[in-house]
């Protein structure tokens, strides 16, 4: 059994977000009106969410009191562009008061250009459907690479485009709720073209980031290790035949349009000019294995529960596997598929609990998964933890709890309660890597997990 993992030094540590879960107010955009049509299980509404557009000061204060390295976060085309064709000037200057602050916090900086939400009168145009839907993009990414280039040291383009492609238009839960493999298919390809303009154009008009290198440009891009549940007989071998079907859709096709410069089937078949290595790194959010179970009520899902749980295997508060291993085999496909440098864009886990030892468990167990990759050559190079505060999640609501720090959207105050596992991951920043010390003071009962063998296979 090791006795500690040390990380590579330099190694960077941060903590995720993006616009619309936690800043409040993003009221002119698609999502805001889905929610206030009812359509968010717990009966929520974003509404003011954890306040960080007014209460971004104190964040960075206390992500800074706890050495956290860096902060992804993300703008918001609809509070930028709020009507067609209008451009909010005071948004993007209160959104550069942001960055600097961070700056000012020697807090590293990862900015998102696209994180599911879109002006509402794009999406009443026919959102990434339209035809001169990337053109539009564009020019909302033009002014904020304008405007605000300067301070981000790495970009995400997009984030998980395959799930508002997906979830938006082929299952029809997100906006704008249709049911259409058309759409998702068409979505997926304008993503796809939409994401290698704005490489370019970053690389144009920021031809080098804050550490005088050439900017580092890339997607945060959704995995999970997708597999078969195992039930026995025909309905197993349908979970078989499924699998590779399921990862080819959810991000093979995606990742090898990219790696090829060619978009694949089904998302059309075209050669695409500036799409072949449209990536400076390789964005990774990885949460859990998808055990594909067979059920024969899901007649809306192909027949399938996406969320199987094996036996013997820890479920987190979203109804999701904690799987670590899933997390290896993650990087070692983006790996073999791009060989460029990995940056954990998202990773982390539900647990409401203020003494979060689910959580607790969780990092350390796909922290030693990241080491393990390090060990195989996998140039993996940081980690950004999902999320530093609880936030509003999507359709889940404010129900589901993913933050170091706690925030409870009843309490008026919305009072920063750290969780146990923000002193945690600060020891690990602190540490760059987990001792038997720190294991010892945090979870003592995943030693297995973290230094021996029991996910190793
Ligand atoms: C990811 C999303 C992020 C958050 C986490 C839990 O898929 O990118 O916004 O909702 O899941």
């Amino acid at each position: 059994m090791k006795k500690e993992i040390i990380f590579p030094q330099g190694f960077l540590w941060g903590t995720a977000s993006a616009g619309h879960q936690v800043e409040g107010g993003n009221d002119k955009s698609d999502w805001w009106k889905f929610e206030s049509e009812g359509k968010v299980y717990d009966g929520t509404v974003s509404g003011k969410a954890v306040d960080y557009w007014n209460r971004y000061e104190e964040d960075h204060e206390l992500m800074a009191k706890y050495g956290y390295q860096a902060f992804r976060l993300g703008i918001e085309w609809a509070r930028v562009e709020p009507e067609d064709g209008v451009f909010d000037m005071k948004a993007v200057r209160h959104y550069e008061k942001i960055l600097r602050s961070l700056r000012k916090h020697n807090i590293k900086i990862c900015l998102t250009l696209y994180h599911w939400v879109l002006p509402l009168w794009f999406a009443e145009k026919g959102g990434w459907e339209h035809p001169e839907a990337a053109d539009r993009f564009m020019a909302f990414c033009e002014l904020i690479v304008n405007e605000l280039g300067e301070y981000p040291d790495l970009w995400v383009t997009l984030n998980e485009p395959n799930v508002p492609a997906a979830a938006g238009c082929l299952a029809g839960v997100f906006p704008p709720e249709k049911k259409s493999f058309a759409s998702f298919c068409k979505v997926s390809n304008t993503l796809l073209k939409s994401h290698a303009r704005c490489y370019r154009l970053i690389h144009d008009l920021v031809p080098k980031g804050p550490d005088g290198w050439p900017s580092k440009v890339g997607v945060a891009n959704a995995y999970q290790h997708v597999a078969p549940f195992g039930t026995p007989g025909l309905a197993g071998a349908y979970e078989k035949a499924l699998s590779p079907v399921l990862a080819y859709g959810s991000f093979k096709a995606w990742d090898y349009s990219v790696a090829t410069g060619w978009i694949v089937p089904p998302f059309g078949l075209e050669h695409v000019p500036g799409l072949k290595d449209s990536y400076d790194y390789c964005g990774v959010n990885y949460y859990t294995r998808m055990s594909l179970k067979f059920d024969a009520a899901k007649t809306d899902e192909m027949l399938i529960d996406i969320h199987g749980i094996q036996p013997g295997i820890e479920m987190n508060q979203m109804g999701w596997e904690n799987y670590p291993p899933g997390f290896f085999n993650t990087l070692k496909f983006v790996w073999d598929t791009f060989k460029k440098p990995i940056y954990i864009t998202e990773n982390g886990c539900a647990d409401p609990q203020h003494d979060d030892i689910g959580r607790r468990r969780y990092l350390l167990e796909h922290m030693a998964q990241i080491a393990r990759a390090l060990d195989a050559g996998i140039d993996v190079r940081g980690y950004f933890q999902w999320s530093f505060t609880d936030n509003f999640e999507w359709r889940e609501g404010f129900v589901k709890k993913l933050g170091l720090i706690e925030c409870d959207y009843a309490d008026p105050e919305l009072k920063r309660v750290p969780r146990v596992s923000a002193a945690m991951y600060a020891d690990i920043v602190k540490k760059n890597g987990i001792t038997t010390k720190l294991l010892e003071k945090y979870a003592p009962d995943c030693a297995d997990g973290v230094f021996g063998d029991k996910w190793m296979d």
